[in-house]
Order: structure tokens, then C-alpha cells, then sequence
């Protein structure tokens, strides 16, 4: 496997540097000793994880593009989606049984909530704390482990959660290929999801692929931890049996706050919400474009698809003011109209479904470590 092996690595610095070098430019960065000296850091092997956390419950999950990949399938060809039964794994332990048995395994376990024995030998470093003197937002912290095969990949997407996050990689090796928000139109995207499976593509291609693209590409090592600004675009692919902790960072100003509640999810509200990210209404040089957006969030439409051509419409042109080259290519919609039936997904949170932020602000804080810190 080649890497282009371009993402600076450091040792943790100030709170101050990190934001004006990395968080605000969106630009990541491996922090080599943010966890050094902590329990988690003698937790390094599979033996160490099973017992540990062998009877914490899990819930599994397909790779997220294989289900969407199914239901585009089922709905072109107009027939219901069938949903697979994930095997019967109740435990940690029993997924590390069938990862066993099953090496190559679709099913993984992504985003569990960080359960408390691995919490509990966690102290949250100050960076990743709320700056001093200001209370934690409600939210302002959320943690998920990440335990996968070898050979496993999460395929290329961005949240759309508008999070920095701050990825502590536990034991095993994951490779990390990130673009700049700027980078979606070459990455064929519907909704917040790229459609170049780079799984898939042959070394030598992916490589000069993501040349083209302009990637970040490294192998995350056991105690190194991956900062991926808000809104980059991510694929991994595990090269070990791989345990990981995720902190995601809700630091977002109020003009990204509200964008973050009120939009779809493209890549050019992608573009237009990173570019206000740490915009505050009233204060900004942005503020006349933003009420603009806000009117049109907060106008009455014929319907929620008429809001929603009228609103992808209006981000296109915001995007093309804020940060031209990012809207070169229309992909979505257009070329995906033959297949109706599937398509309302992409403005369903305009037909009162509530949105992907909605559902992310609705789970419980972390405020135990808030407060620990
Ligand atoms: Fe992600």
C-alpha cells in the first residue's frame, strides 16, 4: 500500500496555534502525544480490548454506502429494499467472536457510543475542552468508538454535523484520505456522500487520483490522534483489526449554527457553511449574504421540493460568491431524476423529517467529562 503520507504531524500545541494553523484554515493535523501517559494508551491489543469491553452491548452496522448503494439499487429498479438481519453479536465480545470467524465480515461496529470502562480511562486533554471561562454549549462534546476488521472501509463522505473531530486511534492502523470541502465537485457527490469508491480503485490510480483532488492522505499509528476539520471530506480504510475513539467538537458560530438547522445537505451548503463557519450574525462582512439565506430559509414555498430546488438554487449562487471553484459540476437531482422514487431523500428535511444535526443535538451530551475536566 502507498500513502502520499502529506499530513503534518506534531506534538500537541496551544489551544491558540491549533485553531489559527489547523481548525480555522481546515487544514488536519496529527497530534503525536494528545493522549500520552493515559490508561487508554495501555490498551494496546485485541486481548486488551476484549477485556475490557467484551460485555459492553453493541449494535452493528453496514458500511453506510453499501445501504445506500441497496436502496438507489432497489429503487431504479422499483423494487421494495430489502434489509439485511445483522448477525446476532449483543456483545463486544461477541463481535470480536465473529470477526474471528468471519475475517471479512460487512459488519462493523461504528459509532458506539464511547462506553464508560473506556471512558473511564480517558481524561479529557484541555484542547478539547470548551476555552476557559466560557460554559460548554449544550452539545459541545460528543464521543464514539470505532471498532473494525482489517480490510474494512468507511466510504467517502463529510458530516454533516459541521464537527471538528479529533480522532484517537487505540490500537491497529487505519489510512485516512481527506479533501478540502472545496474538492466535491471531482468527487461525484450526492448529498454528503462522494461517489468515487476509492475502495475499489487500483493503488497506482487511487493515488494519482487523489493527487488530482488534492488529498491528504497518512496512516493514523496506535497513540497518534487525527484532527479532521469541520466539513473535509473523509474515506478510511482499516489495515488492521482496529479500535479508535472519536471527539466531536461543536464549536461552530451562530450564522453556522443556524445554517447547520435549516439547510439540505450538498456540497454547496457544504462550501457556503464552512465558509461562515466561525461567522457571527451582525458581526461579520458575510452578514448581508447570510440574511439573504436566512430569508430564504425562513420564506413560504408551493411545497418541499419547490423549497428545495428554490434553496439548492440560491446556495449554488451563494457558493459561487463565497467560495468560487467549488460549483463547477451539478451532479445531483439532474442526473439522478429517473430515479424518483429514491431522490426525495435528499430534500426530506424540508418534508418535516428532522435533519441529521437534529438527530445528532438529540443525543445525550458528554457531560460527565465536561464537567470531569
Ligand atoms: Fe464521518
Amino acid at each position: 500500500m502507498k500513502c502520499l503520507d502529506n499530513v503534518e504531524r506534531i506534538p500537541a500545541p496551544s489551544r491558540e496555534v491549533l485553531f489559527e494553523r489547523y481548525v480555522r484554515p481546515g487544514r488536519p493535523v496529527i497530534l503525536t502525544d494528545l493522549f500520552d501517559g493515559q490508561p487508554v494508551r495501555a490498551l494496546e491489543s485485541v486481548e486488551a480490548a476484549r477485556a475490557l469491553l467484551g460485555p459492553e452491548p453493541v449494535k452493528l452496522s453496514e458500511r453506510q454506502l453499501v445501504a445506500a448503494m441497496r436502496a438507489l439499487d432497489a429503487a431504479s429498479s422499483g423494487t421494495p429494499s430489502v434489509e439485511p438481519t445483522p448477525p446476532a453479536c449483543p456483545t463486544v465480545g461477541d463481535y470480536l467472536d465473529l470477526l474471528g470467524a468471519e475475517p471479512r465480515t460487512p459488519w462493523v461496529m461504528n459509532e458506539l457510543p464511547t462506553p464508560a470502562s473506556l471512558r473511564a480511562r480517558i481524561q479529557l486533554p484541555d484542547l478539547l475542552a470548551p476555552p476557559p471561562g466560557h460554559p460548554a454549549p449544550e452539545g459541545y462534546l460528543r464521543s464514539f468508538a470505532h471498532l473494525h476488521n482489517a480490510g474494512s472501509a468507511t466510504d467517502l463522505h463529510f458530516d454533516s454535523d459541521g464537527r471538528q473531530v479529533f480522532m484517537l486511534q487505540v490500537f491497529g492502523r487505519k489510512r485516512y484520505i481527506l479533501f478540502p470541502p472545496s474538492a466535491g465537485p471531482k468527487l461525484h457527490p450526492v448529498a454528503n456522500y462522494g461517489t468515487a469508491l476509492l475502495a475499489r480503485f487500483p493503488e497506482e490510480e487511487k493515488l494519482a487520483f487523489l493527487r488530482f483532488a488534492g488529498a491528504w492522505d497518512c496512516v493514523l499509528e496506535p497513540g497518534e490522534t487525527l484532527l479532521m476539520p469541520a466539513f473535509v471530506w473523509h474515506h478510511v480504510e482499516y489495515l488492521d483489526l482496529s479500535l479508535s475513539v472519536n471527539f466531536r467538537i461543536a464549536d461552530h458560530g451562530g450564522m453556522a449554527r443556524y445554517l447547520l438547522r435549516h439547510l439540505h445537505w450538498d456540497v454547496h451548503s457544504q462550501n457556503v457553511t464552512r465558509a461562515l463557519l466561525y461567522e457571527e450574525p451582525g458581526r461579520s462582512r458575510h452578514d448581508a449574504l447570510f440574511q439573504e439565506l436566512r430569508r430564504a430559509c425562513e420564506a413560504r414555498y408551493a411545497s418541499p421540493l419547490e423549497r428545495y430546488r428554490h434553496m439548492r438554487t440560491l446556495l449554488r449562487d451563494v457558493a459561487s460568491r463565497l467560495c468560487p471553484g467549488t460549483v463547477d459540476t451539478d451532479y445531483f437531482l439532474s442526473t439522478l431524476g429517473p430515479m424518483a422514487p429514491w431522490v426525495p431523500q435528499l430534500y426530506r428535511v424540508y418534508a418535516g423529517a428532522p435533519s441529521t444535526a437534529a438527530l445528532t443535538e438529540a443525543l445525550p451530551p458528554d457531560s460527565g467529562w465536561l464537567e470531569a475536566a
